[in-house]
């Protein structure tokens, strides 16, 4: 059975002192929990201090992005070895918020956040790749945009990434990959995608998985959602079969509705 996970993207929110107070509100309600696993994914300059509180809890670090040399002349970047030393098990690769899905940025595209970043379908491949390499479990995440959606191209768009995202990587490696379907109009809009549906693409991603290696580790591989998850739409959300979890922003600010989120993981999935 397959353990649920409930994962905080904190994205560019808390300075040490926010985070310190957050993790401390969440290791309060969960750091005891054995039925869940919680992820907090500080900024990277609140990991250490939220790895400090967490310590001798049951909650995981992770940090929100990584690149995949180890070590050398890329200012600003941040390798494996240096996410492990700071406490993190997990790394979030692949965000929507990190894809440019158009190539270069004109000045004049510079307020186009999608196309700041400069994540591929490749280049996430080679961080999740490097992620496992160094011990690191990367959390993938995948999904479509509004405009794609829209056209039908959900399911096509998905299965790519996926596919892209798991090349040259071995079925043992697979066994610490989790992958989050995020779809992107549904992410900090307060738009959550219907339950049915986020199961179905959920499923597909599984599915997908199966064919790739095979239908007892796609089994055992974690599926979240993630997109506008709260208190009141995360129910409905954890009763779905391929639904493992939450990958979960705006509300897991607060370490009240956060807890209320792991509260309802555990009594719906926990085990
Ligand atoms: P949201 O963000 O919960 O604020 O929609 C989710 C995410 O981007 O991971």
């Amino acid at each position: 059975m397959r353990k649920p996970v409930m994962a905080g993207n904190w994205k560019m929110n808390c300075d040490n002192e926010e985070a310190e107070e957050l993790a401390n509100g969440v290791t309060a309600r969960a750091g005891l929990n054995e039925k869940v696993q919680v992820v907090l994914c500080p900024p990277a300059t609140a990991l250490t201090t939220v790895g400090k509180v967490i310590a001798n809890s049951n909650i995981a670090l992770g940090a929100q992005n990584m690149f995949w040399e180890e070590s050398g002349a890329y200012t600003g970047e941040l390798s494996a070895q240096m996410l492990l030393s700071c406490g993190c098990e997990y790394v979030i690769v692949g965000h929507s918020e990190r894809r440019g899905r158009f190539g270069s940025v004109d000045e004049d595209e510079a307020d186009d956040l999608a196309a700041v970043f400069g994540d591929t379908d490749a280049t996430v491949n080679r961080k999740a790749r490097a992620a496992l390499a160094a011990g690191l479990k990367p959390i993938i995440c995948c999904g479509e945009l509004l405009a794609e959606r829209q056209e039908g191209k959900t399911d096509e768009v998905v299965v790519a990434q996926v596919k892209a995202a798991l090349e040259g990587i071995s079925a043992d490696d697979l066994a610490n990959v989790t992958f989050a379907y995020e779809p992107v109009w549904a992410i900090g809009t307060g738009e959550v995608c219907d339950a049915d549906e986020a199961n179905r693409v959920c499923e597909l991603i599984r599915g997908t998985v199966g064919d790739m290696y095979s239908a007892d580790l796609a089994d055992e591989m974690r599926v979240l959602y993630g997109g506008s998850v709260k208190p009141a739409n995360v129910r409905g959300l954890m009763e779905q079969e391929h639904i493992d979890g939450g990958l979960v922003g705006g509300a897991s600010l607060d370490a009240d509705s956060f807890g209320e989120l792991i509260t309802a993981a555990e009594e719906i999935r926990g085990q």
